[in-house]
């Protein structure tokens, strides 16, 4: 018996680098009780991570590495299809096809090819500019309804409505148009160097930022530094004290306790005291998460029959879309 058919998500997540504290508290920890609501897939978008270059045995590692880390983080493979992009040739197929229906100009406009292009001089190769029809394949394949995105993201699913709207517009109703979809809020945890910015793993003060898999010792190193002020009282004011609030509201997620609870356990207290607490709660949030990503890492038949197994299943979906759109182009069917 076929239940009520639920709603898709797809999301892509490129492997470029180490998942951050950020990362998991403002998304990756909300992504697990979506299964329940939603028909959820997430890719690890290798393919479009080449297109700035990269050190091949780099890669592998942390596609690996990241699948293991979403698993380890709750994603679980029984209720979310969880796959790598270059698995499934389909994205190659359909991004090619797209290509044809999206033009020179949109591209130009993208903001993201714009930076990219300013901070690779040396290799602004067509795969950056062509990037967001790929992107489009991706998300067009599975019929998605919802993309969840960041603000850096959104102009890129409008793109993709675009291009599905002109595709529909000539051969009839072939893709679902899908809806970027903002999470309900995680925190928004900021660099612990720089408490303005967004805590990011691009950050230059690598002392910003802690890794999702990062030793105990590194991160408490990395709180004892953390920046705050000097009115030495743990009071929460984000604008007045952009430090001091972040390392609350960390403390806040990790420990499930509310701000004004918190401003009473510091109370006289000094922030020496306070920046050992939150990385220690930290340390004790992430050490399960390190744990489990490792003995996953340890257990390759595992990992092997989760990503061979989530190909199987996105391919299917995937394909399906592939075919009717190459009969809709005209393509002879083989
Ligand atoms: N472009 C996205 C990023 O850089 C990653 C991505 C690739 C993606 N394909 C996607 C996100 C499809 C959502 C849907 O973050």
């Amino acid at each position: 018996m076929e239940e009520v058919q639920k709603k898709r998500i797809l999301s892509g997540i490129q492997p470029s680098g180490d998942l951050t504290l950020g990362s998991y508290l403002g998304a990756i920890k909300n992504w697990s009780a979506l299964a329940d609501e939603y028909d959820c897939y997430y890719m690890l978008a290798d393919m479009h991570t080449i297109t700035v270059r990269q050190v091949p045995a780099d890669l592998r590692r942390r596609t690996l590495t990241q699948l293991a880390a979403y698993i380890a983080c709750g994603l679980d493979p029984e209720k979310n299809v969880l796959f790598i992009q270059s698995h499934v040739p389909a994205h190659a197929q359909l991004g090619w096809v797209l290509d044809c229906y999206t033009m020179f100009g949109e591209l130009s406009r993208m903001t993201q090819f714009k930076d990219k292009s300013a901070k690779n001089a040396d290799n602004i190769n067509a795969g950056l500019f062509t990037y967001p029809a790929l992107m489009a394949a991706d998300i067009l394949l599975y019929q998605a309804d919802l993309v969840p995105v960041g603000e850096d993201q959104k102009q890129h699913v409008e793109i993709c409505r675009d291009i599905a709207n002109r595709f529909n517009g000539i051969y009839g109703e072939v893709f679902k148009m899908p809806e970027p979809y903002i999470p309900k809020m995680g925190a928004r945890v900021m660099s612990l160097t720089s408490p303005e910015n967004k805590m990011s793993k691009s950050d230059k003060d690598q002392n910003g930022c802690v890794y999702l898999l990062e030793k105990p010792e590194d991160i408490m190193r990395k709180f004892k530094k953390a920046v705050t002020d000097s009115e030495a009282c743990v009071r929460f004011a984000p604008q007045e004290k952009p430090g001091v609030s972040n390392l609350m509201q960390i403390y806040a997620v990790c420990t499930g306790k509310g701000i004004a609870e918190i401003e009473r356990e510091f109370d006289g207290r000094g922030y020496g005291d306070f920046k050992m607490a939150v990385g220690e709660a930290v340390v004790e949030t992430l050490r399960p998460i390190r744990e489990e990503t490792e003995r996953i890492l340890a257990d390759k038949a595992y990992l092997e029959g989760v990503y061979r197994a989530g190909a199987e299943h996105a391919s299917y979906v995937a394909n399906k879309t592939l075919r009717k759109v190459y009969k809709k182009v005209g393509f002879v069917e083989r």
